[in-house]
């Protein structure tokens, strides 16, 4: 197996680690910029490949990443479910919201992969392209973080609306969560058959949860995809992303079944070694906002997290996503001191 992505999630230690990181594809590298605009809006640019496939494999060029991840987004599943999603400049996500059994009823899972047809296109369209060497990550959102978009119909700070309606009628929330656990597997299957290595969970907003509604609305939806996931497709690693998770953490990586866990920059490095990596593989954690102070404060950063980790399988990562302010000079520097450059 030459994909070094792959060795570290079959539980080899490498020196150096894989690099990649979130967000990867985004509005801080200068050629993304440019075949943003001409797509039109954001989603137009998920839905067709030929374009989608270019952002994707932008940063590979650029920096030499170990890992190429599709380019599309969570959202793409509620508006693959018939719930319209759109972006509209400079102000996240617009959904219509669903809040009542009526507007359950009118989401149809059925849609989910045909709507979704342009996206299992770009991920062949990818494979074809990729260096042999290079890792292919496909994603979803996990149930909870994607039902928090559908309820409140845009990002939120407090998700008085989701949060309202789990607390007041737990039973009919399980069913949007249900749905969203049946529409996440088969869009995760479609893009492991259409050439995906790896796979990963976002679950951005798993810390607002108190522990009993993090283990019904976190641990369980994901435990049920990752069983659905690995029936379709037994080798293929699931790597889990509970961001805010803290303790919980460990539990999430027990319970769940998935391959490796992704850390946020919260999580104590000592702790994670001790109490994950003795398990299964870390990725993460590096402050996105170190990537963009740069220079001393970075080069520490990675020191810590590289021996931190250098006792296990370890894939190197940012704790979130890479901010749009991001100097492409750090990020250059960024992979030299990962592969060496500072040791
Ligand atoms: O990592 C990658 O390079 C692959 C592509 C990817 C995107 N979004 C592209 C994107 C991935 C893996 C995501 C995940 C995603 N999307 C998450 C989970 C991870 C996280 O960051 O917490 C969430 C919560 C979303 C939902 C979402 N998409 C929001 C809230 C926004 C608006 C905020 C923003 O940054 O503008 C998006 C838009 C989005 N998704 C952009 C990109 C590159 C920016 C859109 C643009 O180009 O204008």
């Amino acid at each position: 197996m030459a994909k070094s992505l792959l060795r570290v999630l079959a539980g080899e230690r490498l020196e150096p680690p894989p690099v990649w990181l979130m967000r990867q594809a985004g509005r801080y590298l200068p050629e993304y910029r440019e075949v943003r605009a001409k797509a039109g809006g954001f989603l137009d640019l998920c839905y067709q490949p030929a374009l989608a496939v270019e952002v994707t494999l932008q940063p590979i060029r650029r920096f030499g990443f170990d890992a190429a991840i599709l380019f599309s987004d969570i959202l793409v599943v509620p508006d693959g479910l018939g719930q319209a999603v759109s972006f509209r400049e400079g102000d996240g996500p617009r959904l219509d919201p669903v809040r009542t059994a009526a507007d359950l009823a009118r989401l149809d899972p059925g849609r989910v992969s045909r709507h979704l047809a342009p996206v299992y296109e770009t991920v062949a369209g990818i494979r074809t392209a990729l260096p042999d060497d290079v890792a292919l990550i496909g994603f979803a959102g996990a149930p909870w973080t994607v039902a928090t978009y559908m309820v409140e119909g845009a990002s939120s700070r407090d998700f008085l609306e989701a949060k309202g309606w789990l607390y007041r009628d737990p039973g009919s929330f399980q069913s949007l969560v249900d749905l969203l656990v049946e529409a996440t597997a088969v869009h995760l299957i479609a893009q492991i058959d259409a050439g995906a290595d790896v796979v990963q969970l976002f679950d951005t907003w798993a810390g607002v949860l108190p522990e009993a509604q993090f283990r019904t609305f976190v641990i369980e939806p994901t435990r049920a995809i990752v069983s659905m996931v690995r029936a379709a497709h037994a080798d293929v690693p699931i790597v889990g992303f509970p961001r805010g998770a803290g303790p919980l953490y460990r539990e999430y990586l027990l319970e769940t079944g998935v391959t490796a866990v992704s850390l946020d920059t919260g999580v104590p490095l000592a702790w994670a070694a001790e109490q994950l990596q003795s398990v299964a593989p870390v990725q993460g954690s590096l402050d996105p906002v170190a990537l963009v102070a740069g220079g001393v404060p970075l080069r520490q950063a990675v020191e810590r997290i590289c021996s931190g980790f250098g006792g296990g399988p370890h894939v190197f990562n940012l704790g979130h996503g890479i901010l749009p302010v991001t100097p492409l000079e750090h990020v250059a520097v960024l992979v030299e001191l990962v592969r060496g450059g500072s040791r």
